[in-house]
């Protein structure tokens, strides 16, 4: 596949899933811009490929990502990645809890979505994809904000589908299983502290969730995104596709 020639945008794409995104894409040929808030993960990833740019943004400020869109110019792949999982019972959630997943889970999606469609829709190609998560699918204890975030941006994407159907511009989200990334990293650290087991046991209680009993590959996730950009993708929209090892 080549993807020589289109411009990519990558949020949260210093590291974990979106750095392997970004890896894969600019391997491809794309030029591609990774955005996030600190500047050491975006440099890091930055220089493991000549293709890839960065840029410092707030996926949970309107301003800071119209900038950044602004900056990057004719996008043609919008990759809307970055998010937080800050967990809470039900019982528990304060309006702060919900209010700060869904900045950057939900609105943040959204401003990114809406800036990519404005750009696309006029040059008549383009490609969305959202990483959503399993949780978008299903709901866990502890993740209420987290789930609900997930699942609001699927609306988002089906309406976004639906206008943009025949305009040559496909908007999909990806749902992936638990992956070892820094955000995984720290649920694994919490549940280390709150119930006394080691990494290695908690890691495997988040396998054991998944049939295959491991944790799904970053790299994996990516080859999906990259399959929604390839040749012959072009009917393909409006589509939550699960990287889950069959859990959902
Ligand atoms: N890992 C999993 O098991 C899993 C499963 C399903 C879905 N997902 C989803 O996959 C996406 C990527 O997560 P990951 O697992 O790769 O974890 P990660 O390595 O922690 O990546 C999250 C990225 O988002 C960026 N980010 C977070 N808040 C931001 C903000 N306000 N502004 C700009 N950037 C922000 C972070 O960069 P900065 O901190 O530098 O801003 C970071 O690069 C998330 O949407 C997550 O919900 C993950």
């Amino acid at each position: 596949m080549t993807l020589s020639g289109k411009r990519a945008f990558v949020t949260g794409g210093g590291t974990g899933i979106g750095a392997a995104i970004a890896l894969q894409l600019a391997e491809a040929g794309a030029d591609v811009v990774i955005t996030g808030r600190r500047e050491e993960p975006l440099i890091e990833t930055a220089a493991k490929s000549s293709k890839i740019a960065w840029h410092v943004m707030d996926a949970s400020d309107e301003t800071s990502i119209i900038d950044a869109m602004t900056a990057a110019d004719d996008i043609d792949i919008m990759v809307a990645n970055a998010g937080i999982a800050d967990t809470s019972p039900v019982a528990k959630i304060t309006m702060d809890h919900w209010r700060k997943v869904f900045a950057t889970n939900v609105e943040g999606v959204m401003v990114c979505t809406r800036e990519a469609v404005r750009q696309m829709v006029p040059r008549g190609w383009g490609r969305i994809i959202i990483v959503s998560s399993v949780a978008g699918l299903k709901g866990a204890p502890y993740i209420g904000a987290y789930s609900a975030s997930k699942h609001a941006v699927l609306g988002l994407m089906k309406s976004a589908a639906d206008e943009t159907m025949t305009k040559g511009v496909t908007v999909n989200a990806i749902c992936p299983a638990y992956v070892l990334t820094e955000l995984v990293q720290k649920g694994i650290d919490n549940i280390v502290e709150k119930t006394g087991v080691t990494a290695e046991e908690a890691t495997q209680q988040l396998a054991n969730v998944n049939p295959f009993k491991r944790l799904i590959e970053t790299d994996e996730v990516a080859a999906a995104a990259m399959w929604l950009c390839g040749p012959g993708s072009g009917a393909i929209t409006g589509q939550a596709i699960p990287v889950s090892g069959g859990q959902v």
